[in-house]
């Protein structure tokens, strides 16, 4: 099958024309991997949406894609977007693509290395403030609110239809939906794409509705705590968020599907990271793996029955975050005294 981007593929469920110009860079139809390893550990059926393998390594690409050309298609020719490195490395790349102008803010310190480097050899203006990514929104709201430029945040209800994408190719790939959706939280916005996706695939082609389980970070849970954090902190800089915006969004679809939001520790999250890499190959970002550790979470609190159908999503790719990694990898590069020393390494090893 050759494939296209989302908005080719899916254009009946999305508002777009013949008008809307094409900006794709192929996005979407991530693999849905069967995890075998931690399936037999865990004792249920789990499968990853492997949202990495987008072409900025994220799942943003999917809203961006929808949401630049529709600016494009509108007559903006510039985007702006307040980040916590994913958005921004996306907008960059889309706003490239399609020949427009794209403004960044961004948390000073606090966005993973490969994010920034992919904002600025797009091309994109970046500024950083001394605050967090809700005071950098309420700064590009402003301004998007006072100029003839088009917010890309999910406020930009053409983020959300675009991401809303992965619910059919979830339902796609495992022929129906899975018992439970597990996905990070931030700014809330996936899981409201997520939710709207499957309720749409359903009444279409019906699909069914999973439980939909949001796991946000322990020190920026705005929504489990039922109140906004002013300073919000995580090693899982892409979901340190204490305000979110689609919050409401977000409740509704964990009560109409009886799923949950719950938070996970930093330390859980890590071991889920460990775990998805050394045992599944899969390199997944930090925040990416709240998903796995909220699932092993609610199996332990049992709240999740063994034998469900799973499926976690993996919104970013780990080589995002190299510094992350390598602290955590518990394995330190040695180096090489001599040939003695490398031979020694196989001890065992027969021929
Ligand atoms: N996972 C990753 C890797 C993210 O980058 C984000 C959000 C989320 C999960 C949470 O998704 O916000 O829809 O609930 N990143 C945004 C950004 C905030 O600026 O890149 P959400």
């Amino acid at each position: 099958m050759k494939w296209n981007g989302l908005i080719a593929n899916y254009s009946r469920f999305l508002p777009v024309s013949e008008n809307t110009p094409d900006v794709s860079l192929h996005e979407g139809h991530t693999p849905l991997l069967f995890l075998e390893n931690l399936s037999n550990l865990l004792d249920i059926e789990l499968h990853v949406k492997v949202e990495g393998a987008n072409p900025t390594g994220s799942f943003k690409d999917r809203g961006m894609a929808l949401a630049v050309a529709k600016a494009k298609e509108e007559g903006s020719n510039t985007i702006v977007c307040a980040s916590t490195g994913n958005t921004s490395a996306s907008a960059a790349a889309y706003a490239a693509r399609a020949g427009m102008k794209c403004v960044v803010v961004i948390p000073d310190g606090k966005i993973a290395q490969g994010k920034l480097a992919q904002a600025v050899m797009y091309g994109a203006d970046v500024y950083s403030i001394k605050g967090n990514f809700d005071e950098a929104l309420q700064l590009v709201k402003k301004l998007s609110e006072e100029l003839p430029i088009t917010l890309v945040n999910s406020l930009n209800p053409y983020r959300i239809e675009g991401q809303k994408t992965a619910a059919f190719e979830v339902c796609d790939q495992l022929g129906k939906a899975p018992d439970v959706l597990a996905l990070p939280v931030g700014n809330a916005g996936n899981i409201t794409a997520y939710w709207k996706g499957f309720k749409e695939y359903n009444q279409e082609f019906q699909t069914g509705l999973p439980e939909m389980r949001g796991f946000e970070a322990e020190g920026a849970a705005a929504i489990v705590k039922d109140s906004i954090i002013p300073d919000p902190e995580t090693i899982a800089t892409a979901i340190r968020i204490g305000n979110p915006t689609s919050w409401k969004q977000a409740v509704r679809a964990t009560e109409e599907s009886k799923g949950k939001i719950d938070f996970v520790t930093d330390e859980e999250m890590i071991k889920a990271y460990q775990l998805l890499a050394r045992r599944e190959g899969i390199f997944a970002e930090p925040a990416s793996s709240a998903s796995l550790a909220g699932i092993i979470k609610h199996l332990q609190q049992k709240e999740l029955e063994k034998g469900k159908r799973v499926v976690a999503v993996l919104t970013g790719n780990g080589l995002k975050d190299p510094v992350t990694a390598t602290e955590h990898a518990n394995v330190k590069v040695q180096s090489l005294a001599d040939y003695r020393q490398l031979a020694a390494s196989f001890e065992g090893v027969s021929v």
